[in-house]
């Protein structure tokens, strides 16, 4: 009672959760929680301070002790120790580690609080895996945003190449494969739909028809006043 509301956006990697949760955030002057961000600085942490990533216990305590800031403001600047390590943790060494590290029970247990901070008025909109089922179980609006493997390796393969950096489809099918497989199969939070939750598939669809999709799961009150106008798009 009195909480504010929460918008949870789950997902397997690639689906354009980021981007479509930002893009609604932003529109509704909500919040905006990217969970998976937590869970890559930790390993960015762990990388940096050579604790052994196979060690539960050893990561958890680094969870624990990592001073990570999200900054306000567009810039979605994120900060460890002060530092700004947005740049890193962008890169697939920590996708991967951040993946790894994210089975670990003790681990998810330490970031439980600070996931939950970023629930403040007048809303939030929370990206992840794991948002609707465990962060926020008690959330009134939940999506699951999926989409075919393909697709989702052909939007990172263009993201990756704007960066500069020399890969191939099939590398990244291998490696979105890999990563989808470990998410879902753990036994903590697995990545799963929320039984609540409205499964959208973005293969065919653009950013501002997904965008508007979720934003009529909202009520009219809220979704209404912000929705894009989409020549053509039947609903
Ligand atoms: O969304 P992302 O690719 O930045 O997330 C990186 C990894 O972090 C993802 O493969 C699994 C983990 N993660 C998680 O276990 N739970 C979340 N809520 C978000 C991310």
């Amino acid at each position: 009672m009195g909480e504010p509301p929460v918008l949870t956006i789950d997902g397997p990697s690639g689906a354009g959760k980021g981007t479509v949760s930002r893009a609604i955030a932003k529109r509704l002057g909500w919040h905006f929680l990217d969970s998976g961000a937590i869970y890559r600085a930790l390993a960015l942490s762990v990388l940096e301070r050579k604790v052994p990533p196979q060690d539960e216990e050893a990561v958890a305590k680094a969870a624990q002790e990592m001073a990570l800031e999200f900054s306000s403001g567009d810039s979605g600047q994120i900060l460890l120790a002060g530092r700004d390590v947005t740049a890193r943790l962008a890169t697939e060494e920590c996708g991967r580690l951040a993946s790894k590290i994210a089975a670990f029970p003790k681990v998810r247990q330490a970031l439980l609080a600070k996931q939950r901070s970023f629930r403040q008025a007048p809303g939030l909109v929370a990206d992840g895996r794991d948002m609707g089922t465990v962060v926020f179980r008690d959330a009134p609006y939940k999506v699951f945003l999926t989409a075919a493997l393909r697709e989702r390796a052909r939007r990172r393969l263009l993201q990756l190449q704007a960066q500069g950096l020399d890969v191939t489809l099939d590398q990244i099918i291998k490696d979105l494969e890999e990563r989808d497989r470990r998410d879902r199969e753990r036994k903590e939070a697995p990545l799963v739909p929320a039984q609540d939750a409205v499964v959208i598939d973005s293969t065919e669809l653009s950013v501002e028809e997904v965008i508007a999709r979720i934003l009529r799961l909202l009520p009219p009150d809220i979704g209404n006043k912000v929705l894009p106008v989409l020549a053509g798009s039947g609903g």
